[in-house]
């Protein structure tokens, strides 16, 4: 919506999308936006548009609302899609680069009126409907017209898109400008720098809007001014520029004096310095334009040369002979020319004083008279600059041309910037030609204006009775008709043989359209009139004021004729610029030229053909005061040009019917919620939607009128009313939007949440559903390998069967591993399938070494010994002995006795000879088997049986034949000794309780492990003398020693492990 309000205000408008006058109206959302803030500013500040007065038949209230605004610095105001502007003659801060962006795509009405706001929408209207655009601004003399057209040139440049092709054009059109105005104004007494040419610019725009090239028409450059200017006037600036801000050099080369009273065509207006115009600096400016645009150094002196030549024209002077001819009497300036035009200063100076007459075929030289060599070398001046600048137009035109050949589908915008109405103390033809542009101009106006307004009513089925305006039709026609019109006289009367002149011309007009209600002479004049008139003046009633032409110079400026033998030395001239604008088939060419106003009648109307052929929108600039001065607002000129300007006319078709009308939608979507019927949705036909409304909201008959697809409000106040009927529901509605927009915007967050929560909880399933499927299909393929591999098992090694046949190994060593032995008595060893069988054997045995040795190097030195022990006890009696398999588990001890329990006495016996172990034993007598207690004590190379302190027998080991002992349970043992001995009583039968370790201690002393006898039934043993006992052994069921009937020992053990 609209955001200011303040100083740029608020603009109140038609839905117009198109911002032409035609008010064709278009429903737009934008309406809303404007009428609010317009409804604000509106008394402040005045209306932003004149449609919005209530009372806008009232030429005080428009020209009241043009004065508030202006106050206020608001120059610029609409009528319906017409932009005012008054000139504010001073610099205002609207033409920044942040207005050109608030402005820039942002519909018409969203914003104050401003240029940028017209530019933009006829540059959306040729981007969007692909229609050529028109700019056409008018204006009096000093209006604005081209500083608007400058600005709104900048507006394109800075906000259209560019390229760096882009880039260089938009500077080439910028540039043009200072070019152009440097040429082609000049101060005048409405303006410092007034054009005195009228120009018709089209920017080129590509399909993506970027200005691509640009092409000028230029019109009636005011040549008289060359030779000529009015009191407090100037001639075109480049003449001062040059002189002021030229290089010494460059003077001198040119032959110029850095003063311009020196030159008697800068002197005749008196006033060669301005204050608002700074010479030097603009001089830097066109030089640096002219570099822009593509002007070569050669070129630009060239250019320079003619300006000079001009000068230097303007100070020939002239003498008489007596003979009245005219001679030039100085030769200074003919010799500048010579050099500067590259010609023949003799042919110059003859034919600046003499004129070629062809008579009966041949070529006469004619001398002139004073005047006529005068005014033959202004004719000369003003020819040169005239067609130089034609010369430069077109210069600039092929510098701005698109290259691009394949490319020609532009569309274009056009600005037209031509000189204003105008009306001097004297004027002549100038005024008149420019007087007539501007009488087509505004016809061109009103017939668009009027009809397409008409056309919108009878579209919409609108009765309506039509405005009365004035259609200066009948003005152009008066000049511009065939045969009849005053152009046609004209041209008749420079044709005609004979002394024509401008009194027969001014009679002649006199007979032809001496009726028409809008011409004047002072013969035909009232007597009021006549006081006001010259006899030598005619007066045509302009649809913008009374203007009085002064018939004196007409016929020559129509002529526009140059001498032949002029034309023929600029056509030898060696300057490459009036080569060619001169040219030699001119010299040929028998046809007579079309004359000046006839040439500038058909440019109008090619002109006016090209703006029909687009859409144009307006500019109706207005000048404040006379003075140029800033903030002053001058009623009376200022009535008289909304006067002729058309702008209340405008204004009034405007609103003659209707101030309003809006498409039933967007009138019915703006202002529904102020009725319960239509809020907040209307669903019936729009029309009846729209009539509910209006009548809710007590519009009467004749404030309204529905047509066909809108409605037509005919007075504002109705329209505000409502305005304000909206502004106080605005409030509620606020409200209710708020909490719905909340609501709204906290469902889209959570369903925004939710729905990402969604998707990331689908973008799960989905993976682990992946993930799952490929673990089955991996699974179904280890099982179908395995199958296969099952089936082929027995199979070599083949593709069908290895991962099978892997597998088994692989798992075979994988159970291997958790079921390795514990220790070396584990025996358990998984069955390997056939394929590993050597390898689990091999593995076997590697797991039972390396128990072994991990066994091995863990146990102690005793424990070594014990096991030594212990593997002896094996070797001699596992699998022999009945008690063997209990002896196992007990620890051999290294002695039975210790020190105290073995007698002092056979300890000091002993001697030195070290005990290595000592055992309790019962000792059987030899005969009578009588068991006694005696201690066996093993040494190192003895065994010992004492009894108390006593010595009683001692075995060498050597001596020691072997030793006996049964295979069952009991603890008997035969010491068997060499029966020849006589110190031994023969063979020991003794009893140990721990027969197995004593027994393997002895073996172990005496080195007799392979002498221990292990027998079944008996034991036979030397008594001594050759006499032998016997000892029977028998398995009982406890241990019983006794002397049996037989003389034998008998000994019976129970059975302990069963075999
Ligand atoms: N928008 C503006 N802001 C400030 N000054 C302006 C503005 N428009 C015009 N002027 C002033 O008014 C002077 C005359 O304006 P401009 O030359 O545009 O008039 P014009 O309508 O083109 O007149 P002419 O018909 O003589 O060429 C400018 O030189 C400038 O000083
Ligand atoms: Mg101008």
């Amino acid at each position: 919506m609209i955001s200011e309000a303040h100083n740029t205000g608020q603009y109140l408008i038609f839905n117009t999308t198109k911002i032409l006058d035609k008010p064709v109206v278009v429903a737009s959302d934008g309406v809303r936006a404007m009428m609010e803030s317009a409804l604000t500013a509106r008394d402040r500040v005045g209306v932003q548009d004149f449609v919005l007065l209530e009372n806008h038949t009232s030429e005080a209230a428009f020209i009241e609302n043009l004065r508030k605004r202006f106050k206020e610095n608001l120059i610029y105001t609409y009528i319906g899609s017409v932009l005012v502007s008054v000139n504010p003659y001073k610099d205002l801060e609207i033409y920044t680069k942040n207005h050109m962006e608030r402005y820039r795509g942002v519909n018409f009405y969203e914003v104050s009126p401003h240029l940028y706001a017209v530019s933009d929408n006829s540059y959306r209207s040729m981007r969007t409907e692909r229609k050529d655009q028109c700019i056409l601004i008018s204006g009096e003399s000093g209006a604005g017209k081209t500083e608007a057209s400058k600005k709104i040139l900048q507006y394109y440049a800075v906000t259209c898109p560019a390229s760096e092709h882009v880039q260089t054009i938009k500077d080439r059109l910028l540039q043009s400008n200072p070019v152009l105005e440097a040429f082609g104004n000049a101060k005048t007494l409405r303006n410092d720098n007034s054009s005195r040419f009228g120009k018709y610019m089209d920017i080129q725009f590509d399909f993506k809007g970027a200005p691509v090239g640009g092409h000028i028409i230029n019109y009636l450059l005011e040549k008289s001014r060359v030779v000529h200017q009015n009191h407090g006037e100037r001639n075109f600036h480049i003449f001062y520029q040059l002189i002021e801000g030229g290089e010494e050099d460059l003077l001198r080369r040119l032959g110029l004096e850095r003063n311009p009273q020196q030159y008697q065509y800068l002197v005749k207006g008196n006033c060669p310095k301005v204050s608002s115009i700074n010479d030097r600096s603009d001089w830097k400016v066109v030089r640096k334009a002219l570099t822009v645009i593509g002007f070569s150094e050669d070129e630009v002196e060239e250019l320079l040369n003619i300006i000079a030549s001009v000068l230097h024209l303007g100070n020939v002077q002239y003498g008489g002979e007596d003979s009245g001819n005219a001679c030039i009497t100085s030769d200074t300036q003919i010799k500048y020319l010579a050099r500067l035009l590259g010609v023949n200063g003799t042919v110059l100076t003859e034919a600046l004083t003499h004129k070629k007459i062809i008579a009966k075929g041949e070529e006469l030289m004619s001398p002139l008279n004073l005047e006529q060599a005068s005014s033959a070398r202004d004719a000369l001046s003003k020819a040169v600059y005239g067609r130089t600048f034609t010369w430069l137009v077109n210069k600039i035109n092929a510098s701005l041309a698109y290259t691009d050949d394949s490319y020609k589908n532009w569309s274009v915008i056009g600005l037209l910037d031509i000189y204003g109405f105008e009306v001097f103390q004297n004027n002549s033809f100038e005024q008149f030609c420019i007087n007539y542009c501007n009488e087509k101009l505004q016809q061109l106006f009103i017939e668009l204006t009027l009809k397409s307004e008409q056309e919108e009513y009878e579209a919409e089925g609108i009765t309506w009775e039509p405005v009365q305006y004035f259609n200066n039709k009948i003005i152009c026609d008066l000049v511009e008709e065939k045969f009849k019109g005053i152009i046609s006289i004209l041209d008749e009367e420079c044709l005609r043989p004979g002394d024509a002149s401008d009194i027969t011309f001014l009679e002649k007009l006199e007979d032809t359209v001496g009726g028409h209600p809008h011409f004047v002479t002072h013969k035909l004049a009232d007597g009021k009139t006549r006081k006001v008139m010259g006899r030598d003046e005619f007066r045509l009633l302009h649809y913008a004021g009374e203007v009085n032409y002064n018939v004196n110079g007409f016929l020559d400026k129509n002529n526009d004729l140059l001498f032949r033998n002029l034309k023929e030395v600029m056509c030898m001239s060696e300057n490459k610029i009036l080569n060619q604008c001169f040219d030699r088939e001119e010299l040929t060419d028998k046809k007579r030229p079309d004359t000046a106003a006839t040439q500038f009648k058909a440019s109008l109307a090619k002109l006016m053909e090209i703006l029909m052929s687009k859409e144009p929108s307006y500019i109706r600039c207005i000048k404040p005061n006379d003075s140029k001065q800033a903030g002053r607002f001058d009623e009376v000129l200022i009535r008289h040009q909304v006067k002729y300007l058309g702008l209340m006319e405008n204004l009034r078709v405007r609103r003659a019917g209707f101030a309003y009308r809006r498409r039933y939608e967007v009138f019915l979507q703006r202002y529904k919620s102020l009725c319960p019927d239509t809020w907040p949705n209307w669903r019936g036909k729009l029309a009846d939607g729209v009539a509910t409304l209006v009548k809710h909201l007590g519009y009467k008959p004749e404030e309204y009128k529905l047509g066909r697809s809108k409605i037509f409000i005919r007075f504002p106040k109705t329209l505000f009313a409502t305005e304000d009927a909206l502004e106080t529901r605005k409030h509620s509605l606020a409200t209710i939007v708020q909490a719905q927009w909340r609501g709204y915007s906290q469902k889209s967050k959570y369903q925004k949440l939710r729905n990402s929560a969604i998707g990331i909880q689908a973008w799960w399933r989905g993976i682990l559903a992946r993930r799952r499927a490929q673990r089955r299909r991996q699974a179904a393929d280890t099982i179908r390998r395995f199958i296969k591999g099952f089936i082929y098992r027995h199979q070599e090694r083949c593709p069908e069967n290895e991962y099978f046949l892997d597998y088994v190994r692989y798992s075979f060593l994988m159970k291997l591993r958790r079921n390795l032995p514990k220790n070396v008595l584990d025996k358990s060893w998984p069955t390997p399938p056939a394929a590993l069988t050597e390898a689990s054997e091999h593995l076997r045995k590697m797991c039972m070494q390396n128990m072994v040795w991990t066994y091995c190097k863990r146990i102690s030195p005793e424990w070594k010994h014990q096991m030594e022990q212990k593997m002896i006890a094996s070797e001699i009696f596992k699998d022999k002995k009945d008690n063997y398999p209990q002896s196992v588990p007990k620890l051999f001890v290294s002695t039975r006795l210790n020190g105290e329990e073995i007698n002092p006495k056979v300890l000091q016996a002993l001697g030195t000879e070290k005990m290595k172990y000592a055992v309790p034993v019962t000792k059987y007598d030899r005969k009578g088997y009588k068991a006694r207690p005696r201690q066996l004590l093993l040494t190192a190379n003895c065994a010992i049986i004492v009894e108390e302190a006593k010595l009683k027998q001692r075995i060498d080991y050597k001596a020691l034949k072997g030793v006996s002992v049964s295979s069952l349970s009991d603890g008997l043992f035969v010491l068997h000794v060499p029966s020849d001995d006589n110190k031994q009583k023969g063979d020991v039968v003794l009893q140990s309780d721990h027969v197995i370790e004593t027994l393997t201690k002895v073996a172990i002393c005496a080195d007799k492990i392979n002498n221990i006898n292990i027998n079944q039934g008996s034991i036979t043993f030397t008594v001594g003398q050759g006499k032998e006992g016997i000892i029977d052994f028998t398995p009982g069921s406890e241990l019983l020693v006794a002397k049996a009937k037989n003389g034998h020992l008998s000994v019976t053990a129970p059975r302990l492990n069963s075999r």
